[in-house]
């Protein structure tokens, strides 16, 4: 009896997942995930990237070349235009526009209501939006200091609002689980809001602070290449490096300036020194390998293609995190090279001989100056949990997407945040000025990869025929930026 109860209690709950379970987030492949969110009164349906990198909700507001979506000011009824400019410029571009606010709705978040929201609203902008991109605004989801500017404005956050509305405090997760299929790089995930004051289902979470309520700064301990796999096609043990205690010097470098969760990023980026030193490691570990990669690939960030999809036997990748449980304490985070090896694209070309099918790839690393940014590479196949009441990101396995896991907690001796420094003071000034620059970084890097992906399969390729078991194509990114100048 009750037996069958805790059965029909699994079902209710399985059917209670199921039903609040619906994919809501699209990406084409090499840009990030977005959202379908409804504008305005009567509503306007726009896409809208999902950035924990930014804060503000920014809006097209005008007709691109190529893109004739966009938000249409005059059609809503509800709009509130408070005349004031604001804007954004980064090293490659800007964007600038008008302080307005209206109503905004998820129609795939039923439990969060309409809110009457600030927006950007993007009057002018100059290489953001890239021909062809999925999406005609961002949904910023970090903290008010890393907003967008203008004289004497302030612009509040869509979560801001929903907290104020609601008068509670609204937590989110991102579920983000990578390609469809092996042949559809498209990639999907589940991007979900929970009410603070509901009780949570007992899962094991590990927990790491937000050491700064601005972008959502967290203390990276180390970054390691896992000895490789040399047991059964399982992946049931994976040889852990012998030694826990992590190493000092990297972590005072990973964190010397910031390190931040943003899921408006692709890739994992590293300071430039443990880039190298990360990717060396890969790559002598590959060398002895059947398959040919050409150095362009591992440095210079270019496709490798090949005429079959690829089964990856690289190591995984160790991501160490401060526990927000003990300052003596962190976990790793276990990615597979499924991960960092990402696919950004399928196409077919036709030749003489016929039909021929390409699969490229991409390396999830990157060289970012002094920063460390863990892009979505870093956070597929993993539940992440945003706090951003009490302050800290929580992990979880995931149902979906590669299988990334997550080990520890381990010990050591010494209180990690002293030994990495990770509680340095920030001068408030400071803060504003660099916030902004910045969150205008964050966006160029988005659209920047958007504009090498979308140029990827326009660009002729060529055949390396170094090994005969397989052959990769290599596709330049100089020859992509001198074809968008062209
Ligand atoms: C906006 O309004 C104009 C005229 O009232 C109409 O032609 C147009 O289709 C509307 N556009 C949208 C996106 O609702
Ligand atoms: C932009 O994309 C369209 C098709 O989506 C294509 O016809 C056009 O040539 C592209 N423009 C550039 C500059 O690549
Ligand atoms: C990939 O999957 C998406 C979503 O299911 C679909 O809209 C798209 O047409 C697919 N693309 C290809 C090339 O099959
Ligand atoms: C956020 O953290 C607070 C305090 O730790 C906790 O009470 C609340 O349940 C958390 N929210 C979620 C969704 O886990
Ligand atoms: C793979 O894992 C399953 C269950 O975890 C186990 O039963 C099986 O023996 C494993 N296979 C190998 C080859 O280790
Ligand atoms: C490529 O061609 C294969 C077989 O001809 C087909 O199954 C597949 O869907 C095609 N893929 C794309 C992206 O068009
Ligand atoms: C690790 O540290 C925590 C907190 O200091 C303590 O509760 C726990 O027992 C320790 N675990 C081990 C294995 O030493």
């Amino acid at each position: 009896m009750e037996g069958k109860l805790s059965i029909l209690y699994i079902c209710f709950v399985c059917l209670n997942i199921a039903c609040c379970e619906e994919i809501n987030l699209y990406g084409d492949a090499g840009q990030a995930y977005s959202v379908e969110a409804y504008l305005g009164h009567p509503h306007q349906k726009l896409k809208l990237l999902v950035d924990t990198g930014s804060t503000t909700l920014a809006i097209a507001s005008y007709a691109r070349q190529n893109s004739k979506e966009y938000f249409h000011p005059d059609n809503s009824s509800s709009i509130y235009d408070s005349g004031k400019s604001v804007q954004a410029e980064y090293s490659q571009g800007m964007w600038s526009g008008r302080l307005v606010s209206d109503f905004i709705q998820f129609p795939s978040l039923p439990t969060i209501p309409e809110v009457r929201s600030d927006i950007a609203l993007i009057t002018q902008s100059h290489k953001f939006f890239m021909n062809g991109s999925g999406w005609q605004g961002l949904l910023g989801l970090a903290y008010l200091p890393v907003g967008a500017w203008g004289d004497g404005v302030v612009v509040e956050s869509w979560l801001d609002s929903v907290d104020r509305t609601l008068h509670k405090q609204i937590s989110f997760y991102l579920k983000l689980c990578g390609p469809i299929s092996i042949s559809n790089s498209t990639h999907y995930g589940y991007f979900k809001m929970i009410d603070d004051h509901k009780p949570v289902k007992p899962i094991k979470t590990f927990r790491t602070p937000i050491l700064r309520k601005r972008w959502y700064e967290v203390g990276v301990i180390s970054i390691r290449v896992l000895s490789p796999v040399n047991t059964s096609p399982n992946d049931s043990q994976i040889v852990r490096d012998t030694v826990n205690v992590p190493d000092e010097d990297m972590c005072l470098k990973l964190n010397a300036e910031k390190s931040i969760v943003d899921s408006g990023t692709t890739n994992i980026r590293l300071p430039d020194n443990l880039y190298r030193q990360v990717v060396d490691e890969l790559k002598n570990v590959y060398r002895n390998s059947q398959v040919f990669i050409l150095d362009e690939f591992w440095y210079q960030g270019e496709a490798g293609c090949w005429p079959e999809p690829q089964v990856w036997t690289l190591p995984w990748l160790a991501i160490d995190l401060l526990s927000a449980d003990a300052d003596n304490q962190y976990f790793t985070l276990e990615i597979p090279p499924q991960n960092y090896m990402r696919v950004v694209g399928v196409y077919n070309s036709s030749d003489k001989t016929g039909t021929v099918s390409e699969y490229c790839y991409k390396l999830g690393l990157e060289a970012g100056g002094s920063e460390t940014v863990l892009g979505y590479t870093a956070m597929e196949g993993l539940q992440v949990l945003f706090n951003r009441s009490a302050g800290w990101i929580g992990w979880q396995t995931s149902d979906c997407g590669t299988k990334a896991r997550i080990t520890g907690p381990y010990n050591v001796t010494k209180s990690l945040k002293d030994t990495c420094q990770l509680i340095r003071p920030v001068s408030e000034v400071a803060i504003s000025i660099r916030a902004a620059q910045w969150a205008l970084c964050a966006i160029s890097l988005i659209a920047a990869a958007v504009l090498i992906y979308l140029l990827a399969p326009c660009i002729k390729t060529f055949f390396v025929r170094r090994l005969p078991s397989s052959q990769q194509i290599s596709l330049s990114q100089a020859a992509l930026v001198e074809q968008d100048n062209a």
